[in-house]
């Protein structure tokens, strides 16, 4: 069979996007816009984005920094803490604001200080998302200092996911950013009306031994951290599956080089800059090249009852180098994913 050489799908989204705020925002915004026709915007900043006004005014900052000629659409996420009131979740999803409600378990990753610190305290939220459809986006690890931190993920399914699902049946929610079997299998075993999980594109390229090559390796350290290879060979399966529970989230977190590359650095892979062209290796990689569109462009549309996009991309099989580094305004820098690395194919 001829190689094939290009594949062009409907414009993708990428449903977990972190870009930050300021100068950075400034420098990410444009890599996400470029790819991707929406994006779905964590709430992570400092302070957290926690009601109507924030998210609107954010969004507006983020609306500014889409270069000139490019439709980009970010749709917003509230940050979920223990005081979050259901009405200002009722009146966000009203007004088309707020299109998911984010979950971070206090104390789980960057920025998560304000988070929840014990489900029970939310339940009366959570009620109102499943009675209105507002899908809760969840950060899936638990924080117990005793629990190692490869066992996070699957700890938290067993003690806090399945339970969760099991009081309220109907409510909408993502397991972002899968890093293991037992999350891959969890959300094959669910009503796929009501369950999705994202699947970020480091993940599908790098494994726990990958952190310690040749040295420690800053850039690739994320949270969920990643697993070992027979997890990654999990969730290629299930990217490539087509199944629609499962669909693109990048993750892509930017973090300042001197803040990554230092003796307690950041967790966040800067994959924006080289996602696309990273899935189309790892799904040329399985000889599953058309099953990509269904994973970037149709499944996380069909979980948010959003129509997919009309326009299309192509990408080519055409060998490039990422660059070592990006200049941010204001003289930091960020470091992409595979920075250095040649890569397969890249945007048209
Ligand atoms: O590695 C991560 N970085 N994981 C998260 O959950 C948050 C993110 C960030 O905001 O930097
Ligand atoms: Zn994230």
């Amino acid at each position: 069979m001829a190689e094939i050489t290009r594949v062009t799908l409907k414009r993708p989204d990428d449903w977990h996007v972190h870009f930050r705020d300021g100068v950075m925002l400034q420098t990410v915004v444009p890599a996400t816009a470029r790819e991707f026709a929406r994006a779905i915007v964590m709430p992570n900043l400092v302070p957290p984005v926690t009601d109507i006004a924030a998210a609107e005014a954010y969004r507006q900052r983020i609306l500014d920094a889409v270069p000139a000629g490019r439709t980009f659409t970010p749709l917003m996420t509230a940050y979920l803490t223990d005081q979050t009131s259901p009405e200002t979740l009722r009146e966000g999803a009203k007004r088309g604001v707020f299109s998911a409600v984010k979950l971070y378990p206090a104390g789980a990753t960057t920025n998560s200080a304000s988070g929840v610190t014990d489900i029970a305290k939310v339940m009366p939220v959570l009620e109102v998302m499943q009675e209105i459809g507002l899908p809760l986006l969840i950060h899936g690890e638990v924080t117990s200092p005793e629990i190692d931190i490869f066992d996070r993920e699957a700890v938290f399914i067993e003690r806090t996911l399945g339970p969760l699902l099991a009081s309220l049946p109907a409510l909408k929610v993502v397991l972002e950013h899968v890093t293991t079997k037992e999350a891959v299998d969890f959300v094959s075993a669910q009503d796929a009306s009501g369950i999705g999980a994202t699947i970020t594109a480091h993940h599908l390229m790098i494994n726990r031994t990958d952190l310690f090559k040749g040295g420690i390796r800053p850039h690739l350290y994320c949270l969920p951290i990643a697993k070992r290879e027979v997890h990654r060979q999990a969730l290629r399966r299930a990217a490539a599956s087509g199944d629609r529970r499962f669909f693109l989230g990048t993750d892509t977190a930017p973090h300042a080089k001197h803040l990554k590359e230092a003796a307690c650095g950041c967790a966040g892979v800067y994959s924006a800059p080289v996602a696309m062209p990273i899935y189309a290796q790892a799904f040329d990689e399985m000889g599953a090249l058309d099953k990509l569109e269904a994973f970037a462009s149709l499944n996380g549309p069909a979980f948010y009852g959003l129509a997919a996009n009309t326009d299309t991309i192509t990408l080519l099989r055409k060998p490039w180098t990422v660059p070592a580094s990006i200049a941010v305004d204001g003289g930091s820098e960020l470091v992409p994913f595979m920075a250095g690395e040649t890569l397969n194919w890249q945007l048209a």
